[in-house]
């Protein structure tokens, strides 16, 4: 078999905001994958549960939310017109909703639960079946994929981070101030890697990049040279 054939499945983890989904797109357009967002599904279930008054005072109603969790589609798209992937929750459009300072303020207290992971992980197996795929997230090289043919795991100083998010809120016009944002990195990270369920780890045979001084594009020609090591 020619191994330039061969349909990857590379997977990328890391901190929350350090740009792994910008550099898991570029990917995936420049060689034609498929990108599959995991953080954007738990973004969804936490939507949806905000919607349904589930989240009060920082606690979740668990048993409410098991009962619900089967009635919540959550599908992708690519718009060409926008140039962007998007996510629907039961055919809504909610890719913005999704990534407001609220639902990220909420998201790791859903991400904590162990009947969330698993539909969650389910469903990214499923839409990976066909090989070819790039997802990004926090367990996808340990336990969603651990055979994953490539594994990244990628991290960037939590002052960089903020002011990227920052930036991205600020021209979307949402108001949010730089503090509120590094408190939710840092809480967010703080959360990831100290949770019972699949905390964030690196796997032992990942690579490391930081990208705290890389730009997009000379992180993209990283991994693309990591790509062609493997092929
Ligand atoms: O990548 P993101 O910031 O959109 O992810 C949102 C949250 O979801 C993040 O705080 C951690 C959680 N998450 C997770 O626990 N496991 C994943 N595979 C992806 C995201």
């Amino acid at each position: 078999m020619n191994t330039t054939q061969r349909k990857l499945i590379i997977a990328i983890d890391g901190h929350s905001s350090c740009g792994k989904s910008t550099m898991a797109k570029d990917l995936a357009k420049k060689i034609n994958y498929t990108y599959i967002d995991s953080g954007a599904m738990y973004r969804v279930i936490t939507l949806f549960a905000m919607r349904h008054n589930l989240i009060k005072d920082d606690k979740l109603d668990e048993s409410k939310l098991a009962h619900l969790i089967d009635g919540i589609n959550i599908t992708f798209s690519y718009n060409d017109e926008l140039e962007r992937h998007e996510t629907f929750m039961n055919g809504e459009l909610v890719e913005d909703e999704i990534r407001s300072l609220d639902v990220s303020n909420n998201v790791s207290l859903i991400a904590t639960i162990k009947f969330v992971r698993e539909k969650m992980v389910a469903l990214q197996r499923k839409l990976s079946e066909a090989g070819a795929v790039i997802m990004d997230g926090r367990d996808i090289g340990t336990v969603v994929f651990p055979n994953a043919d490539l594994k990244i795991f990628m991290t960037a100083d939590v002052e960089v981070r903020a002011a990227r998010r920052f930036k991205e809120l600020k021209e979307k016009g949402d108001d949010v101030s730089l503090d509120a944002i590094r408190e939710n990195v840092q809480k967010r990270d703080f959360i990831d890697e100290n949770r019972d369920e699949s905390p964030l780890q690196k796997a032992d045979d990942a690579i490391v990049l930081n990208n705290s001084y890389l730009t997009k594009e000379e992180q993209l020609e990283w991994i693309v040279t990591k790509m062609a090591e493997i092929q």
